[in-house]
């Protein structure tokens, strides 16, 4: 607390980010990284982007970066924004597109950033309870309000919506945008990048952060209608002019580019998180169905937070939400590679 402090800085609270210890031998799944490295395509355009070019400012309109992601989804590039991480693409969604008199809405349970922007742009926002089994049902998004958003799959459950759900849900609310954040689509559950050019009102959001192996470059981008990508161009224009650098950019258009490689490590982060579902299930866990990187599992008996703890002391990092209450049984993991699930679960059997 200071008194040099704006009013705004006094009310927050800000996002805590899944740790990053600095160990070794560590067994990190708890912040849903790829765990495998970018490809080597992206290696080698970061390369040639070390050179004497790094004295000039990058594209303020990263028009190279917008064109391959409009290339990659058979749209026009003027549907496409791009920032540093689907993180800032969300900041300015929020300032641009759902702050309005009515409340925006999203579910009780999800991505835990959507409350801490609200309170940074002063957002008025409700949220509707997830079902009983950790469903989101869209009727109970049938009432006004200023903007709805949630991921699919959602985090932390990792539960998939299907597209038909998401279409009847633009059907209906028509008079305010819709966001889908899709930073886990990749692992198996259906995009609506589809329905982009039949509904005005939807903004669909990706990072290249979990499906592209780059968490460490920070990139992010935005597709929907040109109007809803002016308003987010606006709010960037008043900010920074600047946020994709050259390495970002250059990396970015890489990892877009090679499909082969990025079609490879979903197949496999899938291969994997199916057969370490089968494991825990056999161990008494219970595992939400999940079309991310991630899973969200319960043990019959024992507690989530203390699993937690046991597995920490074993080098074992993964993910566990105090509250709400009704997640507090819940572990995250975050799938890796084989081999580190066979680790997590040598580990689980000793515990239990
Ligand atoms: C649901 C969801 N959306 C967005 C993000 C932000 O990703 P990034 O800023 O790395 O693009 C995350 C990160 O964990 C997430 O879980």
């Amino acid at each position: 607390m200071s008194k040099y402090w704006s009013d705004v800085v006094h009310k927050l609270t800000p996002y805590v980010p899944g740790e990053q210890p600095k160990l070794d031998n560590l067994v990190k799944l708890n912040t849903n990284e790829n765990p495998y490295g970018p490809s080597p395509r992206v290696i080698a355009a970061l390369k040639l982007e070390a050179a004497d070019t790094l004295r000039l400012y990058p594209d303020p309109n990263s028009d190279a970066l917008k064109e391959s992601i409009a290339n990659t989804y058979k749209l026009n590039a003027i549907q496409v924004f791009v920032g540093n991480g689907s993180d800032e693409v969300l900041a300015h969604v929020f300032q641009a597109l759902l702050k309005h008199s009515r409340p925006l809405l999203f579910p009780d349970i999800t991505y835990s950033f959507y409350p801490v922007y609200c309170s940074l742009y002063d957002i008025e926002y409700q949220t509707i309870p997830l079902a009983e089994d950790f469903t989101i049902n869209i009727d109970d998004y049938d009432q006004p309000n200023g903007g709805i958003i949630f991921p699919n799959p959602n985090a932390p459950t990792g539960i998939p919506l299907a597209l038909t759900e998401i279409e009847k849900l633009l059907k209906k609310n028509t008079q305010s945008v819709v966001v889908i954040d899709e930073a886990y689509v990749d692992f198996g559950t259906e995009s609506a990048v589809s329905l982009i050019n039949t509904y005005p009102n939807l903004l669909v959001t990706h990072t290249l952060s979990k499906a592209r192996s780059l968490a460490g470059l920070r990139v992010g981008y935005a597709l929907g209608s040109p109007a809803l990508i002016e308003a987010l161009t606006r709010v960037k224009d008043s900010f920074n002019s600047y946020p994709i650098d050259r390495f970002a950019s250059a990396g970015a258009i890489a990892a877009m580019q090679d499909t082969a490689y990025f079609e490879a490590t979903c197949s496999k982060v899938i291969e994997t998180r199916e057969a370490l579902v089968k494991e825990l299930t056999n161990l008494g866990f219970e595992v939400l169905p999940s079309g991310a990187n991630f899973i969200f599992a319960k043990h019959k008996v024992k507690d989530g937070a203390e699993l937690v703890a046991k597995l920490r002391e074993k080098s074992i990092i993964v993910r566990h939400f105090k509250s709400p209450s009704r997640i507090a049984s819940y572990i995250r993991i975050t799938i890796g590679t084989d081999e580190q699930s066979k680790l997590l679960i040598n580990a689980l059997y000793g515990l239990l």
